[in-house]
């Protein structure tokens, strides 16, 4: 038979669409040569020389996509959490994603982040490097080694930053980000997207070069959008010509279905529209938003709105690569606005976070997160026997509990992509 096709057979769940989840006990889910063909309750004749993997006692989900991380900051997650965005980057985001200049010390630093990226339930991620093209480079090689599939940004920085971590000038930038995409064609399964920081750091000027290259070679963008109150008001200044904090990126031709734009905190109508309009996603990093005291997003109504919506982590504004606390830290915050902001929208239910968790996030890679036929095969095979208990439970309440209670040493088994990284 042909390679990365075999059988799971157990309890499997997944997203139908935000507000749904498919349930199937003691099933089988199909994959032939990396992708599902399905979940079935008896196993067609045409599968049956296939591989049964045998996993009746656990809970087999999709992989989960981490839409926005920083892979540098990982060293120092969990530190210096007690300021606001913009002091946060000059005291501690910077200061650290300097040291990968050194390509020696990137390469240390990046094999602890994604060696823990893959042992969690992430198994699909767009990631921010630093400003770097080797270490940024380095940081591409060990993803592709990993087995995850990821999309990863040299990061574009050419004014308000400090010295030590400002590239030159636009033109410089523009070049080295030309030569970091020339050399990621080595890449099969670790592929670029076009990464300025934010708006504060980039130049109208390497914006515009940047928006060019896009263009020419059909790339992706991620930034950062309406994350902070005070980083809103500076972005008005810098671009007295925009209309909106969005309308800035979506001037350079940063605003549409290859769009990733992280936070989306603190949204005027207007750039709710745009997101819409244009397909962009939305990376919702619920911990972030908290430990810098960013606010909380209105979620609900971005789902209702039918806006493509994915979780990130956000490491190190976060502090965890942990895609199910994100989903439990969504919910509650969701509660928080709903009970003291707006209730129009109502709050996150388990199938909403999810849904946001698999399938919405998994959206931007294509089909992902789910296993209806012809997604990509991404799979989690989770077993709760360690979170101890004597109450009989249905399976979406086992779901629940991993989500709430469970760690990286739940995962039994990871498959991307039809491929069993362990
Ligand atoms: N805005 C610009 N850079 C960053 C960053 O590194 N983290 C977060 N959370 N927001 C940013
Ligand atoms: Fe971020």
């Amino acid at each position: 038979m042909i390679e990365n096709s075999f059988v799971l057979y157990g309890n499997i769940i997944y997203s139908e669409d935000k507000d749904t989840l498919k349930i199937f006990e003691n099933s089988y889910a199909v994959c032939v040569d990396g992708i599902s063909k399905g979940v079935f309750a008896v196993l067609p004749d045409e599968y049956k020389s296939l591989p049964l993997i045998d996993r009746r006692d656990c809970i087999i989900i999709p992989g989960m996509t981490d839409l926005h991380v920083h892979a540098p900051q990982y060293g120092f997650r969990s530190v210096g959490m007690d300021c606001e965005l913009l002091e946060w980057l000059e005291a501690h985001a910077f200061p650290e994603e300097s040291k990968y200049a050194d390509t020696e010390y990137a390469k240390k630093a990046y094999a602890l982040f994604v060696n823990d990226m893959r042992s969690g339930f992430t198994t699909r991620a767009c990631m921010f490097g630093t400003m770097h093209v080797n270490g940024t480079l380095e940081l591409m090689q060990l993803l592709e080694n990993s087995g995850l599939k990821t999309m990863v940004g040299k990061v574009n920085m050419d004014r308000n930053s400090p010295e030590y971590l400002c590239e030159e000038n636009a033109e410089k930038s523009a070049e080295a980000t030309l030569e970091w995409l020339e050399k990621s064609k080595k890449f099969k399964n670790t592929k670029p997207i076009i990464t300025p920081r934010f708006i504060p750091s980039c130049t109208d000027e390497l914006m515009e070069k940047l928006g060019k290259i896009i263009k020419e070679q059909n790339l992706p963008v991620q930034s950062h959008l309406s994350e902070n109150p005070s980083e809103i008001a500076w972005v008005s200044e810098l671009c007295p010509w925009s209309t909106s904090y969005g309308d800035a990126y979506r001037h350079f031709g940063m605003m549409n279905n290859k769009t990733i734009m992280a936070h989306c905190v603190h949204l005027p109508e207007e750039e709710i529209t745009m997101l819409k309009e244009n397909g962009a996603f939305v990376a919702h990093c619920p911990e972030s938003n908290m430990n810098i005291a960013s606010g909380i997003s209105p979620v609900c109504r971005l789902l209702a709105e039918d806006i493509n919506v994915g979780i990130g982590s956000d490491v190190a504004g976060g502090t965890t690569l942990s895609i199910p606390k994100a989903m439990a830290l969504a919910i509650q915050c969701s509660k928080i606005y709903w009970r003291y902001i707006d209730k129009k929208y109502g709050y996150l239910n388990l199938e909403n976070a999810f849904f946001m968790a698999t399938k919405g996030g998994g959206k931007f890679f294509g089909k992902v997160g789910s296993f209806e036929d012809g997604y990509e095969f991404d799979a989690l095979v989770l077993d709760d026997k360690s979170i101890a208990t004597y109450v009989d439970f249905t399976l979406k309440e086992r779901l629940e509990r991993l989500i709430y209670l469970g760690t990286k040493h739940n995962i039994k088994n990871k498959f991307v992509n039809g491929v069993q990284l362990f």
